[in-house]
């Protein structure tokens, strides 16, 4: 008799297993960079935290959940999902009893009886980023900013924020009963799942898989145009936020999201070439969760993102953009000038991570290849140059360069990477080395 692993499920070989560690601990690194914490909550909980977090209508609670007894007849569930188990964690340890914002994040596996096909599994790994305790439309953007360049530090390029609001409660209960009479027409076009949720949870008929009741989803009514004063207000300020950091992203006024603790602000980010299964994560505000599970009422929000996901993504970039990117690179040209790379690049790995190019090869080609790896700034020391005592500062975004007196190049570097913080994508400290948890 010959075992084999359960379906859809993955065994991550030494190489894979390396990759993994680059890339998380790359994920890691621009997490806690932010000010986000990490936390390590239990792979599983009671089944009726997720049952009151993410909501009875949802797949994930109606068909998803691996849910066992346990001897003393206990009912609990393999954690489909991190943030109503980071929820629970944030009551139960008493962590808003100092006021203020407290941030977290998380990587682990999580469990979901899903279809299993490319991208998606039974179990799957998350990196997920939750802040709790401010109802300020600046933390949605600063949550959605630290997504993207995590996404962006590893090399990926071409990703598309999609955004919407699904208001609060009471702005919300407006719409279901418009969607719920419009639905009612349309029974006939719908799936019996659709049918039923049409009593119980109109909304959830947005994202449902099937192609017919999609084509209804396209014709119902849309949740911006219920939305209150205040929950409009706070979406255009999300909006501005993300234009003043330069985050790009497209307005999907029919994105809900499968979760139904979601309030206000709701978005993914798609990789587009991945095609059906191209969201890489996605999250939103809730500011309902903490109250759900027995606190006060606590605003919050944040994402998720899935590890298996970025991986393909990253396959997809190709080889060059898998590992993580060294923001600064030392090109030298000549003997004299690689042993002054090297001490210089001791002292830039003060302020970000800095490699030199000991390939020996021509200036041409060393500035191709960093071009290609992702990094932001070249420091070209040629003999030339040195023999001034000077180096080259090279901006690989904008593609300018400028000449400093060795002794200053520190201190651009620095002011360099701070511009390119500003501009939307922080530089990696290089203190942290990630692993799987
Ligand atoms: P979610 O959209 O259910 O959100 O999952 C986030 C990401 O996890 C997805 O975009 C996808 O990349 C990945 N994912 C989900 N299911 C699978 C699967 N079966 N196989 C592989 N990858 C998968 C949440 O989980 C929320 N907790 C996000 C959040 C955090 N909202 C607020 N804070």
């Amino acid at each position: 008799m010959s075992f084999r692993r359960p379906r859809g499920t993955q065994d991550l070989l030494p190489a894979e297993a390396a990759r993994w560690r680059r890339v998380t601990g790359s994920m890691r690194r621009c997490l806690e960079s932010y000010g986000y914490g990490e936390i390590r909550t239990p792979v599983f909980e009671e089944t009726e935290l997720f049952v009151r977090g993410v909501g009875t209508g949802t797949d994930i609670v109606q068909k998803e959940m691996y849910t066992f007894p346990d001897r003393k007849g206990r009912n609990l569930t393999l954690r489909p999902e991190g943030t109503a188990p980071v929820a629970r964690a944030y009551l139960e340890n008493n962590l808003g009893h100092e006021g203020g914002v407290r941030r977290f994040y998380y990587l682990g596996p999580m469990f979901r009886y899903d279809r299993p096909q490319a991208g998606r599994f039974r179990e799957f790994f998350q990196v997920g980023a939750e802040a709790i305790g401010s109802a300020l439309p600046e933390l949605d953007v600063e949550v959605i900013d630290a997504m993207m360049n995590m996404l962006r530090d590893l090399g990926l390029v071409g990703l598309a924020v999609e955004i919407n609001s699904v208001g609060h409660p009471a702005c919300r209960a407006v719409y279901e009963d418009a969607l719920g009479a419009a639905l009612a027409r349309e029974s006939a076009s719908l799936c019996p799942t659709c049918i039923e949720r049409t009593r119980t949870n109109p909304l959830r008929v947005l994202d449902c898989k099937n192609q017919s009741c999609q084509e209804v989803a396209a014709r119902l009514p849309v949740l911006r145009e219920f939305l209150c004063d205040d929950c409009r207000a706070h979406y255009g300020a999300v909006l501005a936020g993300l234009e003043s950091l330069g985050v790009p992203y497209t307005e999907n006024p029919r994105l809900v999201r499968g979760l139904d603790y979601y309030t206000r602000t709701a978005f993914e980010v798609h990789y587009p070439p991945l095609g059906a299964q191209s969201a890489l994560g996605g999250g939103g505000r809730y500011d309902g969760l903490i109250e759900a599970c027995g606190g006060p009422p606590t605003p919050a929000v944040g994402f998720s993102c899935g590890i298996e996901r970025v991986l393909v993504a990253l396959d997809e970039r190709g080889a060059a953009a898998v590992a993580p990117a060294v923001p600064v690179l030392v090109l030298p040209l000549g003997e004299a000038s690689r042993r002054r790379a090297l001490a210089l690049a001791g002292v830039l790995r003060h302020t970000a991570p800095a490699a030199v190019d000991l390939t020996g090869r021509s200036l041409k080609a060393q500035l191709r290849a960093a071009d290609r790896s992702g990094a932001r700034i070249a420091v070209i020391l040629g003999d030339d140059e040195l023999g001034r005592g000077e180096a080259i500062l090279r901006d690989l975004e904008a593609g300018t360069q400028t000449a400093h007196p060795l002794d200053a190049v520190p201190e651009m570097v620095r002011a360099a990477m701070a511009r390119a913080a500003v501009a939307g994508s922080p530089p990696t400290p290089p203190s942290a080395s990630g692993g799987r948890p």
